[in-house]
C-alpha cells in the first residue's frame, strides 16, 4: 500500500516541505491551503519537477480536506509566521483558532494519522491540537527542537571548524528563546566532548546563538521567517514515521511525569515510528539544564492558560 502525507499550508514552508518530501519518492503528497489555486499550482509544478528530478509520485494540491483522506501523516504549517521585533508567543491567538480549525478538519478524514505541528507558538500549538482533536497523545508531535538542534550543530561546526556532520548535540525544551535548552553536558563533537575543543566563551556564543536563530533570520528576510532548514527538519520527522525508522529526534512530546514535568507539551529526545511518538527518552541532563527544561513546561503551560 502506498504511503500518503498531507501537507497543510502551501506557503514558503509547506511548499519547499513538499519539494523535498517529493524526492524522496516514497510516498504521495496532498498540499493542502485556503487560498484556490496555490496549492493546485504548486503541486503541479512540483509534479512537473519530477521528470528530472527522478522521482514518481502523485503530488495533488487542492483546498479540499476530502482530498487528505486517510493520510498517514499530516504536517500543518498553517498560520501566520511573525515578523522582525515579534517573539513566536506574540502569535498566539491568532494561530491557535487556525490550527483548531485545521486540526478539526483534518482529523475527520483522517483520524490515524500522525500529525506534525509547525504552526507558532509551536509547543502551546500542540496543546491546542490536543485538545480540539481529541487525539491520543503518541499522535501529536511538535516540530521545533530538529530545527533548534540543528542551528545549535550548524554554529557549533562554524564556531570550532569541524564538520557538522561530527557534531553531537541537542536542543530540548520549548521553541522559544526564553525556553530553549541547548544541552552542553552531552555535546560533543567526534565523540570528544565539546568543552575539551570549544572555550566557554565559544560555547556560550553558540548557545546563544542557536536560541536566537529563528529571530536571527526573521530580522535578514525582514518578510517572514525561515522555511528551508524548517523544511528538512520536518521532513526527516516524517521519514522516521512512514519508514518506521524508529529514530531517536528532538521532538515536543505531552509529557506524564517525565523529567519531573506533566500535562505539558515539551520537547524532549522520543523515538519516532509508525505509531508516532513510541517512546520518550529521560536524557542524564545537569541540575541546570533539568531545572531549564522544566521552566519551559510551566512556561507553556502558562501560555496556554492565556487562551482559556
Ligand atoms: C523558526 O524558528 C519558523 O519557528 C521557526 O525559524
Amino acid at each position: 500500500m502506498k504511503n500518503k502525507v498531507t501537507i497543510v499550508g502551501a506557503g514558503m514552508t509547506g511548499s519547499t516541505m513538499c519539494q523535498i518530501l517529493a524526492q524522496k519518492n516514497y510516498t504521495d503528497i496532498v498540499l493542502i491551503d485556503i487560498i484556490d489555486g496555490l496549492p493546485q499550482g504548486k503541486a503541479l509544478d512540483i509534479s512537473q519537477a519530477g521528470t528530472w528530478g527522478n522521482f514518481d509520485i502523485n503530488i495533488k494540491g487542492s483546498t479540499d480536506w476530502k482530498e487528505s483522506a486517510n493520510s498517514d501523516v499530516i504536517v500543518i504549517t498553517s498560520g501566520v509566521p511573525r515578523k522582525p521585533g515579534m517573539t513566536r508567543e506574540d502569535l498566539l491567538s491568532t494561530n491557535a483558532s487556525i490550527v483548531e480549525s485545521v486540526i478539526t478538519n483534518a482529523v475527520k478524514h483522517s483520524p490515524k494519522a500522525k500529525f506534525i505541528i509547525f504552526s507558532n507558538p509551536m509547543d502551546a500549538m500542540c496543546h491546542v491540537a490536543l485538545k480540539s482533536s481529541g487525539l491520543a497523545k503518541n499522535q501529536i508531535i511538535g516540530q521545533g527542537g530538529m530545527l533548534d538542534t540543528a542551528r545549535y550543530r550548524t554554529f557549533i561546526a562554524l564556531e570550532s571548524g569541524k564538520s557538522v556532520s561530527e557534531v553531537n548535540a541537542w536542543v530540548l525544551g520549548g521553541h522559544t528563546e526564553a525556553t530553549m535548552v541547548p544541552l552542553i553536558s552531552n555535546a560533543s563533537i567526534g565523540g570528544v566532548p565539546i568543552d575539551e575543543i570549544m572555550g566557554k566563551d565559544s560555547i556560550d556564543k553558540t548557545v546563544e546563538r542557536a536560541s536566537k536563530g529563528g529571530a536571527e533570520i526573521v530580522g535578514l528576510l525582514k518578510t517572514g521567517s525561515a522555511f528551508t532548514a524548517p523544511a528538512f527538519a520536518t521532513i526527516e520527522m516524517v521519514e522516521s514515521i512512514i519508514l518506521d525508522q524508529k529514530r531517536i529526534l528532538p521532538a515536543c512530546a505531552l509529557l506524564n511525569g517525565e523529567y519531573g514535568i506533566n500535562d505539558a507539551f515539551v520537547g524532549v529526545p522520543v523515538t519516532l515510528g509508525n505509531n508516532g511518538i513510541e517512546e520518550i527518552h529521560e536524557f542524564k541532563l545537569s541540575d541546570k539544564e533539568l531545572s531549564q527544561l522544566q521552566n519551559a513546561g510551566a512556561a507553556v503551560k502558562e501560555l496556554v492558560k492565556n487562551l482559556e
